[in-house]
């Protein structure tokens, strides 16, 4: 497929990296496509991605994955112009109050708009088999095909993608995950995973 990663750092990077490996391709739409550090990015990746400006990126881009700051949401939907119909998946937070999933909601217009690839720590998802399964992360939305595709990339970069099933679901999953973090990170860091055991893991998600 093809791949915006808008935002080029710890989540965008990683991701970007992960899916260019399985033959996709991956352009980075940044502030700046020609710096030093997206140069470095490009040549660890390979022929398959490109870095280009952040509109450019989403005329590029089948599905468009948000991997920049929440304070970022705004000026780069802004930026993206034409969303129509793309999915667009949101892996940004906010930590001012405000939800990242109904800014991106309420600003994507006419895009099909996934949540995704916000409940693991970007070391997890660079590395995310772990000694007891690989990680699960959680997912949401209201466009079943727009999830299913977002399922299949997750699958294809290593991890176990489980449906949240609504908004509002997520947003208790969100809250039992920070209680997690604030639990587990003093004794183990970032490089944790959680992962769901569950007896109908045939299902993609
Ligand atoms: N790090 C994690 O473990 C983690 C986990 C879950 C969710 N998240 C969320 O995922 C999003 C990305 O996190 P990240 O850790 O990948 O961040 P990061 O390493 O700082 O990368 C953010 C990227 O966004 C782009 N950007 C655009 N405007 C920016 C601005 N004003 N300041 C800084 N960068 C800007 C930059 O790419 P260009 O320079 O190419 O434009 C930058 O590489 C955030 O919303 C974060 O809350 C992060």
């Amino acid at each position: 497929m093809n791949i915006a990663m808008i935002g080029s750092g710890h989540i965008g990077g990683t991701l970007g990296k992960a899916w260019a490996t399985k033959g996709h391709r991956v352009t980075f739409g940044s502030r700046d496509p020609q710096s030093e550090r997206m140069r470095a990015l490009l040549g660890s990746i390979g022929p398959s991605a490109a870095a280009v400006s952040v509109k450019e990126a989403v005329e590029f881009g089948e599905i468009v994955v948000l991997a920049v700051p929440g304070t970022e949401i705004e000026r780069v939907l802004e930026e993206a112009v034409d969303l129509r119909r793309k999915i667009v998946v949101n892996a940004t937070m906010l930590f001012d109050g405000r939800s990242a999933d109904a800014e991106v909601r309420r600003l994507a217009n006419g895009a099909r708009v996934v949540r995704a690839f916000h409940t693991s720590t970007w070391e997890a998802l660079a590395n995310p088999q772990f000694s007891g399964g690989n990680v699960t992360l959680f997912m949401s939305g209201e466009d079943e095909e727009a999830k299913q595709t977002v399922a299949s990339l997750g699958a294809e970069a290593g991890f176990d993608m489980v449906d949240a099933d609504g908004d509002e679901a997520m947003a208790e999953i969100e809250k039992a995950l920070f209680s997690f973090w604030t639990a587990l990170s003093p004794r183990f860091g970032r490089d944790y995973a959680i992962r769901v055991l569950r007896r109908e893991e045939a299902q993609p998600f």
